[in-house]
């Protein structure tokens, strides 16, 4: 099949490094906060939702997930940290969040809500096996995984050549699987439950 997903291509795009990072800025709000409920750590999983363990966090971080990377107004987890205290759904529970950890948080949603720094993650050898790739339009190409630039995805292609393509026009899955496997060439292994 020719890789038609590809075309067009958005090369142009310019690389944008984070500037919120999850790990310094980010977890230890949640840490805080939330993992008493939320978290492997804490053997919580209040609403199937944990926080420490990014490999499931990841999957919560997409266009149908409850945080929608660059929309923090489309972002439920923004929802329920900024609705009334009171409301079923407000968290955590029996607190409010200061505005000064609210904002950390919009700011790294608004910065693509990476759960490592994209820019410093890089395939060492062979880097993952090739696979099933999906755009929005359900186009298919069969590609590995490289790295994310912020904004692209790197995929090498079968003749070998390195191909970027926007995150977001993936599938809502392709983009799940796109920062799952950013995870994995970083080096993320899952937290173990009690
Ligand atoms: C004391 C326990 C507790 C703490 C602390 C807590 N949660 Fe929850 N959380 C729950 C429970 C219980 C539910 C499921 C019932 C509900 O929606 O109220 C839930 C549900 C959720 C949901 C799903 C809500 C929905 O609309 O379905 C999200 C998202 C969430 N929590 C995020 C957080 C975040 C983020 C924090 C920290 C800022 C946090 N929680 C802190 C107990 C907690």
């Amino acid at each position: 099949m020719q890789p038609r997903l590809l075309i067009p291509l958005f090369a142009l795009i310019s690389s944008v490094a984070s500037s919120a990072d999850f790990r310094k800025d980010v977890q230890p709000i949640l840490k805080k906060h939330c993992y008493e409920c939320h978290s492997e750590e804490a053997d919580k999983r209040k609403a199937g939702y944990v926080f420490d363990d990014l490999l499931t966090l990841v999957l919560d971080i997409g266009p149908n997930g409850i945080v929608v990377p660059g929309n923090t107004g489309e972002s439920h987890l923004i929802e329920v940290l900024t609705n009334d205290e009171g409301e079923k759904n407000h968290m955590p529970p029996k607190a409010q969040l200061s505005s000064s950890d609210i904002k950390k948080i919009e700011s790294w949603i608004k910065d693509g809500a990476f759960l490592v720094n994209p820019t410093t993650v890089k395939v060492q050898g062979m880097g993952p096996a090739a696979e099933k790739w999906r755009n929005k339009e359900g186009k298919e190409i069969e590609a590995s995984f490289i790295k994310i630039d912020g904004v692209n995805v790197h995929f090498k292609m079968p003749d070998g050549k390195i191909l970027p393509y926007p995150l977001e026009n993936l599938s809502a899955d392709g983009q799940i699987k796109a920062r799952k496997a950013l995870l994995e060439v970083a080096g993320i292994k899952p937290v173990a439950g009690k």
